[in-house]
């Protein structure tokens, strides 16, 4: 989708009116009795009033200001993803939003809506030309919206594309080897760097979990490091953002019950989807935060060499973990990231993981679940980033008492809790392997649907994508 910013449209194009209710229409091109209509329309309490005009669309979106703040900002999102439906099957190829309202996150929301209700995920059909959406491009008319607004949130979109392409590709075209060379080329196209260690290197630094997860995989593991650094950073100490890169997730040995379980676990990269579509967005628009990312990705499968339930692993930072449960592997590879980020001496660490179904069943696909013990005024300020974008905060309690389900009777640690809390344990398994400010959050609900949710499409949300960059560029000085 391409965003342009313009002052000018010319009579042939269709149009999308932001408008309030009280709206003088007087230099809408319109006839008397078309303005007429609108009018009555208005006074009904209509909120979309679409306009067929023959050679062109007019539509006029009335704002409902009776909704308040950032809710305001979801509505106009969810009115997007209806329009975007209408200028498809119009067959549009273009839309200009005129906006009447002088009110930059309104329109903001609303091309955001637009823009990402758009996308698909065609690759693999063979009449993709026939599939294909015939919207591409929504040009912008708004006094209170800059440039470079439109800039930065083409930066959004094309991140949250590009996290939803990587979460789409399945297992045989996007193994870890090819996710760290899909990040490569990433960061020469946006202007972060990146380094990518091969399984001698991983090997050379003892990382254990990443290791173990691996173990019965045909293709090598991957660990990805990306770093945007700017000049002008504002903080000192780095940010870093881990992303659990699972390209696939069988449950390894402990394998998962088939159809139900495992048909989408392609998905299971998509936090490291987010870091790296948020770096991206982040890097082209240069904003002044100093951030790392850090993948660590494998498959984890069955086979003769898998590791088994019972296995005791050594991990990089010399803890022993018992592993009763190969399908809690995550934790086991994001460990190793978290140890390693220690070498940064970060001033917060952030993981974005899909490592639990009971953080699923406990939000829906419906928000985050965040735990951590980072300062509350950080975490309050990621909730905030959270409202703003709709990739909203549920704060589970992270108390020391729940450590003690994590006892193992042969190993410093195991790698399941039990029932009890499994988002939980998960979050404080990963708290041994960290000594910095630490926020983990589980996005196993939201990261893909199996059916069309709104502007969020089908398959690969992206979700964390928006949470990252406003947090970012809103970043607390840390
Ligand atoms: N990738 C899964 C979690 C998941 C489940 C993500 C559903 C998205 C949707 C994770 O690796 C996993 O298998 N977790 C186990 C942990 C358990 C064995 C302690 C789970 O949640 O069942
Ligand atoms: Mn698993
Ligand atoms: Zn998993």
């Amino acid at each position: 989708m391409k965003l342009l910013y313009t002052s000018k449209h010319t009579d042939n194009q269709s149009i999308i009116y932001l408008v309030k209710k009280g709206v003088n229409l007087s230099d809408f091109p319109l006839t008397a009795k078309e303005k007429d209509f609108v009018k009555k329309q208005i006074h009904a309490k209509k909120k979309l009033i679409q306009l067929n005009l023959l050679q062109r669309w007019i539509f006029i979106q009335v704002v409902d200001d009776s909704i308040k703040g950032d809710h305001l900002l979801e509505w106009l999102r969810i009115k997007a993803y209806k329009l975007q439906k209408a200028i498809n099957s119009e067959g549009l190829k273009s839309v200009t939003i005129i906006d009447k309202t002088d009110n930059k996150q309104w329109v903001l929301s609303l091309v955001e809506g637009l823009a990402l209700s758009n996308y698909q995920f065609l690759k693999y059909f063979k009449k993709k030309k026939e599939k294909k959406n015939s919207f591409d491009t929504i040009r912008i008319i708004s006094k209170a919206v800059k440039k470079e607004d439109i800039g930065e949130l083409q930066n959004i979109i094309e991140g949250v594309y590009c996290a939803r392409d990587l979460i789409n590709e399945p297992l045989s075209t996007l193994t870890a080897v090819q996710l760290s060379k899909e990040i490569q080329e990433l960061g020469s196209k946006s202007g972060f760097k990146v380094e990518v260690f091969n399984k001698r290197k991983i090997e050379s630094l003892k990382m254990g979990g990443l290791l173990a997860v691996n173990r019965g995989s045909i293709d090598p593991p991957t660990f990805s490091i990306l770093e945007w650094k700017p000049k002008n950073a504002v903080n000192k100490k780095p940010l870093v953002l881990v992303g659990k890169g699972i390209v696939y997730d069988t449950g390894g040995l402990s394998l998962k019950p088939t159809k139900e379980s495992m048909d989408y676990m392609k998905s299971d990269m998509s936090g490291a989807a987010a870091v790296v579509g948020a770096l991206s967005a982040v890097a082209k628009s240069a904003l002044p935060v100093h951030v790392i990312g850090l993948i660590p990705a494998t498959d984890n499968r069955p086979d003769g060499n898998a590791y088994v339930p019972g296995d005791i692993v050594i991990m990089g930072n010399g803890l022993s973990v018992e592993v009763l449960n190969t399908d809690a592997e995550g934790r086991m590879i994001l460990a190793e990231a978290l140890n390693y980020a220690k070498n940064y001496n970060p001033g917060l660490v952030m993981d974005l993981a899909t490592l639990t179904g009971s953080a699923a069943i406990a939000v829906g696909v419906y928000g985050i679940v965040g735990m951590g013990n980072a300062d509350e005024k950080v975490f309050s300020s990621l909730k905030e980033s959270g409202e703003k974008v709709s990739e909203r905060i549920v704060e589970f309690p992270f108390w020391k008492e729940y450590n003690k389900l994590l006892k193992s009777d042969v190993a410093d640690l195991k790698n399941i809790g039990g029932r009890d809390a499994g988002a939980i344990t998960a979050g404080k398994f990963l708290e041994y392997f960290t000594d910095y400010p630490f926020i983990h959050l589980d996005i196993a609900g939201p990261a893909f649907v199996k059916k069309e949710y709104n502007y969020h499409g089908i398959g690969g949300t992206g979700y964390g994508v928006r949470l990252l960059f406003d947090f970012i560029k809103n970043y607390p000085q840390i």
